[in-house]
């Protein structure tokens, strides 16, 4: 074997041993009972965080723009084990939504453990064609909103020693063709994050923040645009909420799901013409 496939095989070996060696163990009892806020609870990953924590016997308050589906949601989390569930409708291009939906949370459950911000605005996935309009809507929905919603949540998760959780994307570390906008904002919000996450640690703060870099999830809104166009494995929907939620639970920084996430971001530090090739090939066809 070469010295750079050696290398490689060093680096990918340290860095699982970093992370598997140094998680701390998750004990889903002391989820019962927990105050949780999930947005984007009406469909895909959002719409399994809200399912997990139900079994786990949570108290939780979901949020999405169809409160007709959130209904739906709800009703199915109660007859999970969830203690006590609330809905609100609201739409986090909206100005003032963002803090009204946290002051409905904290106002029905009497405070916030576990917050986790989740919503994404639809964004196509194709070259990108000058939609500057559309690009300011997506930061507003995607990142905007997020600053508001923590700002907001800040004093009730401090009290409480809780949890902030932000659901983010390899796209947000690594950049992609045709995601441009959707991009950006992933970008903008591991930027923020990371740099409140200091800010936290250094005040010695009671709140963690957990930033959930994810792949690709075999939601519908996901794999509608890329089935046939990328060559990646889809990780199931359920299988990302549970370990979202274990990374939240046990304040962990950091969650890279699936796997090759945390390889891919390694290797475009490492080998970044290398890395470049194969991004640039990775599509079947030019959407
Ligand atoms: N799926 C993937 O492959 C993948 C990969 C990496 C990262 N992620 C991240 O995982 C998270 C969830 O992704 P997903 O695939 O589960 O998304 P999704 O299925 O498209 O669900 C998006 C959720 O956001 C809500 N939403 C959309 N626009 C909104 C608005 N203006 N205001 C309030 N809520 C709004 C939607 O409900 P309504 O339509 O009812 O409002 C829905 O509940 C996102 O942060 C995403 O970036 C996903």
């Amino acid at each position: 074997m070469g010295i750079l496939p050696k290398l490689i095989l060093a680096s990918i070996c340290a860095a699982f041993l970093a992370v598997f060696c140094t998680t701390p163990s998750f004990h889903a009892e002391t989820l019962r009972g927990v105050r949780v806020l999930v947005t984007g609870a009406s469909k895909g990953i959002g719409e399994q965080l809200a399912y997990h924590y139900a079994r786990f016997g949570a108290q939780i308050v979901i949020t999405a723009r169809r409160g007709e589906v959130l209904r739906q949601v709800a009703d199915n989390c109660l007859s999970m084990g969830a203690q006590r569930v609330f809905y609100l409708a609201a739409d986090m291009s909206n100005e003032s939504d963002p803090e009204k939906v946290v002051d409905f949370a904290v106002e029905k459950l009497g405070g916030l453990d576990h917050v986790v911000l989740n919503h994404i605005g639809a964004s196509r996935f194709a070259m990108w064609d000058g939609d500057v309009e559309h690009t300011r809507l997506l930061m507003k929905v995607n990142f905007f909103s997020y600053v508001q919603m923590a700002w907001r949540a800040l004093p009730s998760l401090e009290q409480n020693k809780g949890s902030l959780i932000v659901v983010s994307s390899l796209a947000g570390k690594l950049s992609n063709p045709f995601v441009a906008p959707y991009a950006s904002t992933k970008f903008a919000l591991t930027g923020f994050f990371g740099a409140l996450q200091h800010e936290l640690a250094i005040k010695k703060s009671n709140v963690s923040i957990s930033i959930c870099t994810l792949g690709l999830i075999d939601t519908e809104s996901a794999m509608k645009k890329v089935r046939d166009v990328v060559n990646l494995p889809a990780y199931p929907a359920a299988d990302a909420a549970l370990n979202i939620i274990i990374t939240g639970t046990t304040r962990q920084t950091d969650l890279f799901y699936p796997w090759y996430t945390s390889v891919m971001i390694l290797c475009k530090d490492l080998f970044p013409s290398i890395s470049d090739y194969f991004i640039q090939n990775a599509y079947n066809t030019i959407p």
